[in-house]
């Protein structure tokens, strides 16, 4: 079935899941809506999440997906059950294999979860990591600042630098052996997080784990593709900002960046 995947996010954070879904799945077409325009999701209110995720997820029922990965964790969060209730299509978030991921890589059972404000209050991933391992301890930090510096394209200046190592200073008080990335956006900062704690920490994308779960929903359904193509993004935001994101992050030198408006 050729029928695009559907990925959506408050903004660029969601190609790290693009990225991984192009390298294991090659063959599948994908439709990107980024809401970059509304973004950073991470301070606002449930209920605006939810309307503003409903809409990007009705613009791609629209556009015929045949499955669609919610690739934001604060949407994950607070619509996911609401998507699947609404849409006949598959739907996935990335909160289940981030957490999964993480039980898999800790050996101390004691994980520290960055996210967004939105994402730490919600508890999902508390939620998430002790219903897999009951006795998990989980160390939550919000990192308000990263989704902006990530959306602004300098995720690798020394200022973006700077701002990880400050952030994270407050989780120094704490043991665990395991980080997990717990907004899509923060890949893009993979680097500085990784030198932050000296590369002694496992730290954990959700993005490989949720395509696990894609290609074996697409199998279980028999909806997988034969026909490589390029992703087609949408943006409610600056197209040629988009543009240049994409080209670095996921090395397609001239990206299809279109525009799209909700109300
Ligand atoms: N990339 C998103 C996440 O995974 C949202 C970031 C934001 O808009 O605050 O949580």
């Amino acid at each position: 079935m050729n029928a695009p995947i559907g990925v959506i996010d408050s903004g660029v954070g969601g190609l790290t899941v693009v990225r991984e879904l192009r390298k294991y799945l090659p063959n599948e077409p994908i439709i990107y809506i980024g809401d970059d325009a509304r973004c950073p999701y991470g301070p606002r209110t449930a209920e605006e999440v939810l309307q503003f995720t409903l809409e990007m997820v009705s613009s791609l029922a629209e556009m015929g997906v045949k499955m669609l990965v919610i690739a934001c964790n604060t949407a994950t969060a607070v619509a996911l059950d609401k998507v699947q209730s609404l849409f006949s299509f598959p739907v996935i978030g990335v909160i289940q294999p981030g957490a999964r991921a993480a039980v898999k890589a800790s050996s101390t059972g004691e994980v520290a979860v960055l996210g967004t404000l939105g994402t730490v209050n919600s508890r999902a991933y508390d939620q998430a990591l002790q219903q897999l391992t009951p006795e998990a301890v989980v160390h939550s930090l919000a990192c308000p600042e990263f989704v902006p510096i990530v959306e602004s394209g300098e995720y690798r200046s020394a200022a973006a630098r700077t701002i990880v190592d400050r952030t994270l200073q407050p989780l120094h008080a704490s043991s665990f052996d395991t980080v997990i990335l717990g907004c899509t956006h923060f890949p893009l900062l993979q680097e500085h997080i990784e030198e932050h704690f000296h590369g002694q920490k496992h730290i954990i994308s959700s993005a490989v784990e949720t395509v696990i779960d894609v290609d074996r929903i697409l199998r279980e359904q028999q909806i997988e593709s034969s026909a490589a193509q390029l992703p087609v993004f949408y943006t409610t935001g600056s197209v040629e900002k988009f543009r240049s994101i994409v080209a670095d992050w996921l090395s397609i030198p001239f990206p299809d960046v279109r525009s799209i408006t909700f109300k």
